[in-house]
């Protein structure tokens, strides 16, 4: 298993040395290209930074521009589209950096044996400069379509020969389906062999994926309540804000299922319910990973409507009904008639003895109210029958969430009684936040799968059968959208929590969505923008679920409530006196924040447009946590007044209403 890279504060913790990359030249194809300048660099400026590095390395970059090796390192170094613009540290190291770029090269070469020939000798002088010992770690920073001819023609040139070591780490995506994952696959073996190709999947280098096995198997008290007698389901979340970005050519052939579920989705599936390796030794992971994914379920052709749900987003409006952001079917190279799915959610079923019933939910797509990835394990509720007469209404069940990112941690959500003479329950959380239990520098990801590749540790890669694993559950939902209509496109809105039939998919289980608020969606409330974590945390605790049904009323004018109001799913209207709709909100928005500050008459009436997931917060809750936290209350008064106009003093605000 890969050794983590070091965090920039020096570890008190362990007085292991983590030892150099291996000496190597490592030849990126494709090097002019945007991944070599956004990730691949800034890894190894980071490993440089970290003294992980070894002097014993160059890069030599290629492809078929024309490049002298100084504009190539100048290119790599720019301050808008290189080193300078993309490191992650906090402080750019300009000696690293140099020191860094001196050991990069650039030869054109177009992807033949006469090209590759004569690159072969400027590898071997490399080699000899910095006396790398043989060893060559190809990357292929191209498009999939090349890989085949990339792996022939190296092959033929004659890299494999002499001493030392030759690795190949591939570039997603592997195949568009299991017929041309399992024809890759048979091409690239039939020149290299199975543990010198190394398939990226960049999930894998993102520390809190890797966690999930530290998680699992460092800790002893949640192994013997991983399986069905304890968990009742498993919900992976995957949500991104963003959209197609400009790739429309790329991801109109892909969607959703191709481009985030069948690769990095089922590796974290694989990561929390596989079963425990023999030992941290790449093959032993892997091989538990692989039989995990075997395990999955492989849909018959009528099952997948049952099991499967898929969205495509539409434009953003405002609230006069005009576009201000278009949908998916405009896209620049996208097809207006488009079929493919930006959204897609999923029931699986793992057919082994620790899983079998439990169900594994997967919910992914572009354009949606916020970027979120993370997990969550829903353990079962115990019987209420013994707070039967208590003022306990029912019972929630405790959760266990990993948050991938952004916000990174986890927590550990249980009920705890709330003091007070009778017996009273409340949701409470225990929480571990990375960026406060480990002050690091970001890292890109790519850094821990350079190192790891030059130690020969393929842990954080895929091997050809996982890969293959993954495209034959995928398959058959492939082959299904194919010939079966597909529902009226598009069917969510941009900024939107994705579609209807999302959501119906738990519904008809007795399940829902757990949604997670995190700090940054709080924050986008200006009474919360910037506002101190600890508080952001104790607001999110207090949160309270709440439904409406479309036409109910949530605020109504000249009446005194005294909540603030987040839309987690659905639309409401804003009327003014006359009735007039004045203003249109929707997932991912706030409204009603004054009534947390002032206890005075609401100046609108706020109506459920559809079917209404809110959260709310009250002001005696607000107040609670004001007097538990009263080096907040000041700030707040100041946003208050800044932000809202309202000048209130602290006494006036702090106090209980009487009715509490
Ligand atoms: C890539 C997909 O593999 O992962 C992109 O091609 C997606 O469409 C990206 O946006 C998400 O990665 P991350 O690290 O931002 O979650």
């Amino acid at each position: 298993m890969v050794i983590p890279v070091k965090s920039e504060a020096s570890s008190s913790v362990s007085e292991f040395v983590n030892p150099l990359s291996e000496p190597c030249v490592m030849v990126i194809f494709g090097a002019s290209g945007d991944l070599t300048k956004r990730l691949l660099v800034p890894s190894l400026y980071n490993l440089a930074c970290d003294d992980l590095l070894s002097p014993n390395f160059a890069v030599l970059g290629t492809g078929r521009s024309k490049l002298s090796n100084e504009a190539f390192r100048s290119s790599m170094a720019s301050e808008t589209t290189g080193l300078r613009a993309f490191h992650t540290r906090h402080e750019f190291d300009e000696v690293v950096s140099d020191e860094l770029l001196a050991r990069f090269y650039f030869e054109s070469a177009n992807i033949d044996v006469e090209d590759f020939t004569a690159l072969k000798k400027t590898v071997q002088a490399l080699d000899k400069k910095y006396q790398a010992g043989g060893n060559i770690l190809f990357y292929f920073a191209m498009a999939p379509r090349f890989f085949g001819t990339l792996c022939e023609n190296l092959h033929k040139a004659g890299f494999q020969e002499g001493i030392g070591w030759k690795r190949i780490i591939v570039e997603k995506p592997f195949g568009t389906n299991l017929q041309s994952a399992l024809a890759l696959n048979e091409e690239i073996l039939q020149y290299w062999k199975e543990e010198q190709i190394y398939r990226v999947d960049h999930y894998l280098g993102k520390e809190t994926v890797q966690n999930l096995l530290a998680f699992r198997f460092s800790n002893g008290m949640f192994e013997p309540l991983w399986n069905k007698h304890h968990i009742d389901n498993i919900q992976f979340n995957v949500c991104e804000a963003v959209d197609v970005q400009g790739r429309g050519g790329y991801y109109d052939q892909s969607g959703v299922l191709r481009d985030m579920m069948q690769n990095h989705m089922f590796q974290m599936l694989s990561y929390i319910c596989m079963e425990p390796p023999g030992s941290f030794e790449a093959d032993s992971i892997r091989n538990e990973k692989a039989k995990l994914l075997e395990s999955v379920r492989i849909f018959a052709d009528d099952e997948v409507p049952e099991n499967v749900v898929r969205g495509q987003y539409g434009p953003a409006y405002d609230a006069h009904g005009d576009v201000v952001q278009s949908g998916y079917r405009e896209e620049a190279d996208v097809d207006p008639q488009s079929k493919t799915e930006t959204f897609a959610a999923a029931k699986l079923h793992i057919d082994n003895l620790r899983w079998q019933g439990v169900p594994i939910y997967l919910r992914s797509g572009k354009a949606l109210w916020k970027r979120s990835t993370e997990i969550v394990i829903e353990f079962k509720k115990p019987p209420e029958t013994l707070f039967k007469g208590t003022g306990v209404q029912n019972l929630t069940s405790n959760r266990l969430v990993f948050h991938i990112q952004p916000f990174q941690g986890i927590d550990l959500l249980f009920q705890a009684k709330t003091p007070g003479p009778t017996m009273q329950l409340q949701g409470v959380d225990m929480s571990f936040n990375y960026g406060e239990a480990f002050k690091s520098s970001r890292y890109t990801g790519y850094e821990v799968m350079l190192y790891a590749c030059s130690r020969g540790d393929a842990t954080l890669f895929s091997r050809g059968d996982l890969v293959e694993a993954a495209w034959r559950i995928a398959q058959p939902l492939l082959d299904h959208w194919e010939v079966a209509s597909a529902p009226e496109f598009p069917n969510y809105t941009r900024n939107s929590w994705g579609p209807k039939s999302a959501y119906e998919l738990l519904e008809k289980d007795g399940r829902r969505w757990f949604e997670v608020v995190t700090p940054d969606v709080l924050e986008e409330s200006p009474l919360f923008e910037g506002a101190d974590p600890l508080l952001l945390s104790a607001v999110i605790l207090a949160l309270r679920p709440m439904t409406v049904a479309p036409g109910e009323t949530i605020i109504r004018q000249g009446e005194v409530s005294t909540e603030m109001y987040f839309i987690c799913r659905g639309e409401v209207d804003v009327l003014d006196l006359k009735g007039e709709i004045v203003n249109q909100l929707q997932d991912g928005q706030f409204f009603g924040e004054v009534a947390l500050l002032l206890t005075t008459a609401r100046t609108a009436d706020v109506r459920a447009k559809t079917l209404c997931d809110l959260f709310v917060l009250s002001q005696n809750d607000f107040k609670r946590i004001l007097r538990d936290h009263p080096q907040f209350a000041k700030k707040i008064l100041q946003v208050a007044k800044d932000r809202y106009d309202l000048a209130l003093s602290v006494n006036e605000f702090m106090t209980p209403r009487s009715d509490a």
